[in-house]
């Protein structure tokens, strides 16, 4: 049987075994998907012992994404872009490839969500790795402009000097007044249950505040953007399952159908958490 695997430190809160066990039931794939803990400074060494021993193909993530960017021989646009890769995989000729899915994860839940983002705004929050991972393919998506807002403004700046002028960086206090479609929070602050300090004017107009964490139930962010006026709110549990159901067809070549998957896993938060 095929292998896979996800490659995290920690890595025993993965999401990914379960939900690539119920892409491999619906489509009749048979595989094998584990979770490996790498020790910190050793994740190359565990990768190619796991290829080793059969493995095909995994997924990466905190704190390997940028080792396993170094590590693959050849890297998709968008692992470029991102600066990172989330998805390894063998190719024909035996090369080592990295790609990010994160990215397009994203644009496939808006999407779900019923945003269109041909010539949408977007305020993005936050300029870590899931920020960087994801303007490229919201680009491409057709988003006319997003905004890149941080605590810390040269780190926004840093990102957005990458991409054309449709992306600009601000600190959290001076963030243009625009309406925005869409406003992502991409920042750890949830983490510890707080929330990014933005004013709550940008919420006015805001069709759908996103955030990339996901809980189990509304983190501090979305009950904020709720009570501020944003019309719809969304956690990041669609866009875990979307980046790798997407991993999943570069590794099988079959697309695995998301909002079922979505809906158990959603299931499984509330009455694990
Ligand atoms: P990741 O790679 O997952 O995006 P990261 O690189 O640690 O994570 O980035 C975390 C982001 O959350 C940063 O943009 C950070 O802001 P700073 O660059 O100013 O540190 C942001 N962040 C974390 N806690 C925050 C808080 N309480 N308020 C606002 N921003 C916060």
């Amino acid at each position: 049987m095929d292998r896979y695997a996800v490659f995290g430190n920690p890595i025993g809160h993965s999401w990914s075994p379960f939900i690539h066990a119920q892409f491999a039931l619906a489509l009749q794939e048979p595989l094998q998907y584990e979770a490996i803990l790498a020790p910190v400074n050793k994740f190359a060494d565990s990768w190619r012992e796991f290829v080793t021993q059969g493995g095909k193909g995994a997924n990466v993530t905190v704190p390997f994404k940028q080792q396993a960017y170094q590590l693959a021989e050849h890297l998709t646009e968008r692992a470029k872009q991102a600066q990172a890769v989330n998805t390894l995989y063998i190719d024909s000729k035996g090369k080592v490839c990295g790609d990010n899915t994160d990215g397009i994860g994203l644009v496939m839940d808006l999407q779900r969500l019923g945003q269109s983002l041909a010539n949408s705004r977007i305020l993005i929050v936050g300029a870590g790795g899931a920020t960087r991972g994801v303007i490229g393919p919201l680009l491409q998506a057709g988003v006319r402009q997003i905004v890149i807002a941080n605590r810390t403004l040269n780190k926004a700046q840093a990102i957005a000097a990458s991409f054309s002028s449709q992306v600009q960086a601000t600190d959290l206090q001076q963030i243009p007044e625009i309406s925005y479609n869409i406003i992502i929070n991409a920042t750890s602050a949830g983490l510890t249950g707080e929330r990014p300090k933005l004013e709550a004017k940008h919420m006015r107009y805001c069709q759908l505040a996103y955030d990339m964490l996901y809980a189990g139930k509304p983190t501090a962010f979305l009950a904020w953007a709720k009570q501020h006026g944003a019309e719809q709110q969304a956690d990041g549990l669609g866009m875990l399952v979307a980046q790798a159901a997407e991993s999943f067809y570069i590794w099988r070549g079959k697309r695995p159908e998301i909002t079922p998957v979505l809906s158990l896993l959603a299931k499984q938060l509330t009455t694990t958490k």
